[in-house]
């Protein structure tokens, strides 16, 4: 598979930690939570036309939503689809600790090599995933074809960065997570491309009618996740490691200042944390 791009890493950069991105994604379904219920109580409202038999998560990572939509479709049968065995393994576990193994199957396929042998579907489900792909358009009109006629597809997107500190954190210069995310942007572009697209147009021209589309505002404040330091800290290490030589070494010392577990500003310390981001869910019609 080409893992720069499920990573956002470049070519010259070592290969994925796997562990490092089983345990941001599972932190981050742990604190944003109430985002994903709410998402995914919103998909089956609007389900409620359909045979809800089978549905897919495509790149499901560690199965986040693949779970969440085996606990609001009680009947469902959820195929977790990633291009990593190492979070489906994640996925694995959780579905046997929540009692779903019997519903909840894992399958490692690599969406940009070719689309896998499945029996048609009646809702899929792609949350932050979509961008990850090298040809988005030749998937999604693979995922028109492999839904019942009638069925959904529901696309989740980030619209804006992550962000959990205020401007001013008392240590190094201000606007410290902006110039992070500043530095960043150059190299999004480049290994992620499609991050940040026009997704409703583009499920159109693959042949979707769409349903709906609702932006979810993420803006969490105390009393916060237990774990949203952790994640925090998870979400600033990735940040750190693709920034060597592309910030100056003042505000790259304040970074690791910020994520070291053992100093008294680490994130995991810090009580000015805040969760803000948002996401868009659009749900498309196989007409
Ligand atoms: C940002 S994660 C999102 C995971 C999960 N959907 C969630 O919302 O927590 C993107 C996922 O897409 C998967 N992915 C990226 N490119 C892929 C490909 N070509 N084939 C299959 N999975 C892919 C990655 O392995 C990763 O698990």
């Amino acid at each position: 598979m080409e893992i720069h791009r499920h990573q956002h890493q470049s070519a010259a950069e070592s290969a994925p930690d796997w562990a490092a991105m089983a345990e941001l994604l599972d932190l981050e379904a742990d604190v944003l939570h109430s985002y994903l219920s709410e998402a995914t109580a919103w998909v089956h409202e609007l389900a409620a036309d359909l045979p809800r038999r089978r549905i897919l998560d495509l790149g499901s990572g560690t199965g986040s939503g693949a779970l969440a939509l085996a606990q609001r479709f009680e009947d469902a049968d959820v195929i977790a689809l990633d291009g990593s065995a190492q979070l489906l393994a994640h996925c694995q576990v959780k579905a046997r600790d929540l009692g779903l193994a019997d519903r909840v199957r894992t399958l490692q396929a690599d969406l940009d090599i070719a689309w896998p042998a499945i029996d048609a579907v009646d809702l899929v489900w792609a949350s932050m995933s979509l961008h990850h792909l090298t040809d988005p358009d030749r998937v999604l009109a693979e995922v028109f074809a492999a839904l019942h006629p009638g069925g959904l597809l529901a696309v989740a997107e980030m619209d804006r960065p992550l962000l959990f500190l205020p401007d001013d954190i008392g240590i190094g210069r201000p606007g410290l997570e902006a110039r992070c995310h500043a530095a960043l942007a150059a190299e999004l572009a480049d290994a992620v491309p499609h991050l940040g697209s026009r997704w409703g147009s583009r499920l159109r021209q693959a042949g979707f009618t769409i349903v709906a589309e609702r932006p979810f505002a993420i803006d969490l404040t105390s009393p916060l996740p237990s774990s949203t330091g952790r994640y925090a800290q998870a979400s600033l290490r990735r940040i750190r490691s693709r920034l060597d030589g592309r910030m100056n070494a003042d505000d790259l010392a304040t970074l690791d200042v910020l994520i070291d577990s053992e100093g008294a500003d680490c994130v995991l310390r810090r009580k000015d944390l805040t969760v803000r981001t948002a996401r868009t869910v659009w749900v498309a019609r196989r007409s």
